[in-house]
């Protein structure tokens, strides 16, 4: 359970708080999506959800961020480092800079979490293979294209086991199969109890895999409920979000007299 209570967070050097009184639970196996316009502050969520911010760039935080029962700014950052793990939207941020492989790249994760080297090395490999990206293991990490980084990035972060984990647009530069594989391991990392949030401007993406799906407008949080319920709400263009290719669908039918989908029996 992975729980943002009343929320306010003010960025170093800054007069003004960015999040105001945000209140997000992320219960375990639960995977959340966070949509809103650009600006809307969904990275600076991820950044607290994962205790980020304060404890490694700092700025002023107001209420509680609370991880399985304990408050982050009372864990160490190595503790906190196992609780909850994040994945950044450009994959070279993520990147160790000091693995010569790919392999090794994603073995990094594990190894400094100090397990053994057979079980990293299990890790590793079937984390490449989720992602289907075995074929990677030898080359560069510093010369892969934006989508093979992405995913080798995802791959690092599913080999960690993490309990729980924050991932801010981690598709942005997938193509649909890529993007498919990333919804699949994520899914199935759900299974495992960890809570996931994530921010995507996919709605298709979020449409298929979240339990629930949050809004934020100007730092505040301003819809929270089940995924269908909040991407087919009338207000969604308003706060800057483009409902799934199924609600326009259901729209455009609508609007030219014609039945619903629902009336035509087709549900998906
Ligand atoms: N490191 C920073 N220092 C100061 N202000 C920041 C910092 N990062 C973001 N901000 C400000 O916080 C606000 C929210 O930004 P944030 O990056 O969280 O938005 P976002 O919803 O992720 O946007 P996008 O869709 O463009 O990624 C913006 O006004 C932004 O300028
Ligand atoms: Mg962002």
């Amino acid at each position: 359970m992975l729980e943002l209570r009343g929320v306010t967070y003010r960025y170093a050097g800054y007069a003004r708080p960015v999040l105001h009184d945000v209140d997000l639970a992320l219960r375990d196996g639960e995977i959340v999506g966070l949509v809103g316009a650009n600006e809307a502050g969904k990275s600076t969520v991820c950044l607290v959800a994962s205790g980020l911010a304060p404890a490694s760039i700092g700025g002023q935080l107001g209420g509680d961020v609370v991880i399985d029962g304990e408050r982050t700014t009372s864990l160490p950052v190595h503790e906190l480092a196992q609780r909850v793990v994040i994945g950044f939207q450009n994959p070279s941020t993520q990147r160790s800079g000091v693995a010569a492989t790919v392999f090794e790249e994603v073995a990094l994760g594990p190894m400094n979490l100090g397990l053994p080297v057979a079980e990293t090395l299990a890790r590793t490999r079937r984390a490449l293979a989720t992602l289907r990206i075995e074929d990677l293991a030898d080359r560069d990490p510093a010369r892969l294209s934006g989508g093979q980084g992405q995913l080798v990035a995802i791959a690092g972060l599913l080999a960690m086991g993490p309990r729980h984990i924050v991932l801010d647009e981690p598709t942005a530069q997938l193509d649909p199969e890529g993007s498919n594989l990333v919804a699949a391991a994520l899914r199935d990392l759900a299974r495992t109890g960890a809570a996931l949030l994530i921010v995507e401007h996919k709605a298709d993406l979020l449409d298929g895999i979240c339990d629930r799906v949050a809004v934020v407008d100007a730092g505040r949080i301003v819809l929270d409920g089940p995924t269908t319920a909040v991407l087919g709400d009338e207000r969604l263009a308003g706060w800057g979000v483009e409902p799934p290719s199924r609600v326009r669908l259901a729209r455009s039918l609508a609007a030219r007299g014609l039945p619903g989908l629902a009336e035509l029996g087709w549900t998906a």
